[in-house]
């Protein structure tokens, strides 16, 4: 089939790349002039684990090409893929000024009829909305169907190469049709095709997030108590996850979750909830306690050293929202930098990926380093955010060895705390007594 896809940001490019692997035509559409020149140079502008070598290879065999014309890439494809951010605006809801502005030029640029298939995580009656603006511009047939993206950061590929489910939200059967078969080479295990309407499926990716971002701030709610209690968090976690109806996902404690998705998503639903006067209790609840776990450790770090840090020095390894991605969208790392700066620490950081990134938003307030093991030189404290593979099996001899001194934050519970308290370090981590 011939694919446009409009924005080749975590999602456009991935589905870009994963549809022309699987033999369609693909034009990729980016209003970024310098993201679209990288991409026709082979640079990738994110980090994704298998994309680059997925891109040059499709590149290389016609099927996957770029443009900054959104107008070129409608006229090339039949079917339409909007694939642009959907931030928070100032009140929590989504903007949508990105879709529609694609809506429009999508409209000014048809040339016959489409099926306009929006993946953007957008608010219950989106599609209608898009419709209607795509309308504006022309009186081709259109019908828009409403394809949320599941994929993960750090693993985009295989989800979008081995969905678990696909939702389709349509209330034409023929372009149901057309989805269907478009999705047929990446279910070959039988996961389901959902098709529903427009809203339902809209819907669906909110509270998707949300009960995801509900099981994250739950089990760091239970690692505070632990902590109070002297219950240890791990055995708690594994006492529930082995119960089929709990599952052993996103109940690992840490530092809150962040990242391009989950915050964003809590707020928009939540704002859809206020603006139809159903307050969503539960996920206010989330966000206020997510808010607070973002500062869990700078509360444990003023509880060991004092509120004056000044003098001292912080490494901090790993920036990123998450492990396999440079993405530092709303990541705790930003918050607990903020903490140590604000107590005159001073602060050194390392992240095998997203350096970059974090350079562009923090500034250089802190020094950034180019190994774990640099950061610590003459390190008071470790301060583990991100769990990032490289970080799981440090050798802790020579950690000791290059650190002045001896204190370790473990943000996410990856090390043994007998290990390293017989080794004579200090040793804090999240809800284990
Ligand atoms: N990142 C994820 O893990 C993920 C997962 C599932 C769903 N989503 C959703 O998918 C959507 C896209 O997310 P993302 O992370 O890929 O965003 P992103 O910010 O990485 O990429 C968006 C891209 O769209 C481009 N763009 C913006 N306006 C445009 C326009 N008018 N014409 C052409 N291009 C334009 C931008 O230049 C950018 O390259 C969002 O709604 C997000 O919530 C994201």
């Amino acid at each position: 089939m011939k694919i446009a896809v409009i924005g080749s940001g975590y999602v456009g490019l991935v589905a870009s790349a994963c549809l022309a692997e699987m033999g369609n035509t693909v034009i990729c559409a980016d209003n970024d002039k310098k993201k679209v020149e990288a991409l026709r140079r082979g640079v990738i502008p994110i980090y994704e684990p298998g994309l680059d070598s997925l891109v040059e290879r499709n590149v290389k065999e016609g099927r996957l090409s770029f443009t900054e014309s959104t107008a070129a890439a409608v006229r090339g494809g039949d079917i339409i893929f909007i694939a642009v951010g959907t931030p928070s605006d100032e009140d929590g809801s989504a903007d949508l000024q990105h879709v529609l502005a694609v809506a429009a030029e999508i409209g000014r640029s048809m040339d016959g009829p489409r099926i306009v298939v929006n993946k953007s995580t957008v608010p219950v009656g989106t599609a209608e909305r898009i419709r209607d603006e795509i309308l504006k511009y022309c009186d081709h047939p259109v019908s828009v169907v409403s394809n949320p993206e599941f994929l993960k950061e750090g693993d985009a590929i295989d989800d979008f190469m081995r969905p678990d489910r696909v939702v389709l939200g349509t209330d034409s059967p023929e372009a149901a049709e057309v989805m269907k078969e478009l999705y047929r080479p990446f279910l070959r295990t039988n996961n389901p095709i959902y098709v529903m309407s427009n809203r339902s499926a809209e819907l669906t990716k909110y509270v998707a997030n949300s009960l995801l971002a509900t099981k994250i701030s739950f089990i760091n709610e239970i690692a505070n108590l632990c902590d109070i209690v002297g219950a240890d968090v791990q055995d708690v976690r594994r006492g529930i996850g082995s119960d089929s109806r709990i599952g052993p996902h996103f109940i690992f404690p840490g530092v809150g979750y962040g990242g391009s998705c989950f915050p964003k998503d809590v707020r928009a639903l939540r704002h859809t909830a206020m603006e139809h006067g159903y307050p969503l209790r539960v996920l206010d609840a989330v966000t206020e306690v997510n808010e607070l776990q973002k500062k869990v450790l700078g509360v444990k770090i003023a509880r060991e050293f004092g509120r004056d840090l000044s003098g001292l020095v912080f490494a901090v390894w790993g920036l990123s929202f998450k492990p396999n991605t440079d993405d530092m969208r709303e990541a705790p790392s930003l918050v607990i930098i903020e903490d140590l700066l604000t107590m005159g620490a001073r602060v050194q950081a390392y992240d095998p990926e997203a350096m970059d990134c974090a350079r562009k938003i923090i500034g250089d307030g802190i020094r950034y380093c180019s190994t774990g093991y640099g950061a610590l030189e003459g390190a008071d404290a470790l301060v583990l955010v991100t769990e990032w593979k490289e970080f799981r099996e440090p050798d802790f001899e020579r950690i000791r060895g290059l650190m002045r001194g001896k204190t370790i934050f473990d943000g996410r519970n990856i090390w043994n705390p007998e290990k390293l308290r017989s080794m004579g370090f200090t040793y804090h981590c999240i809800g284990r007594g």
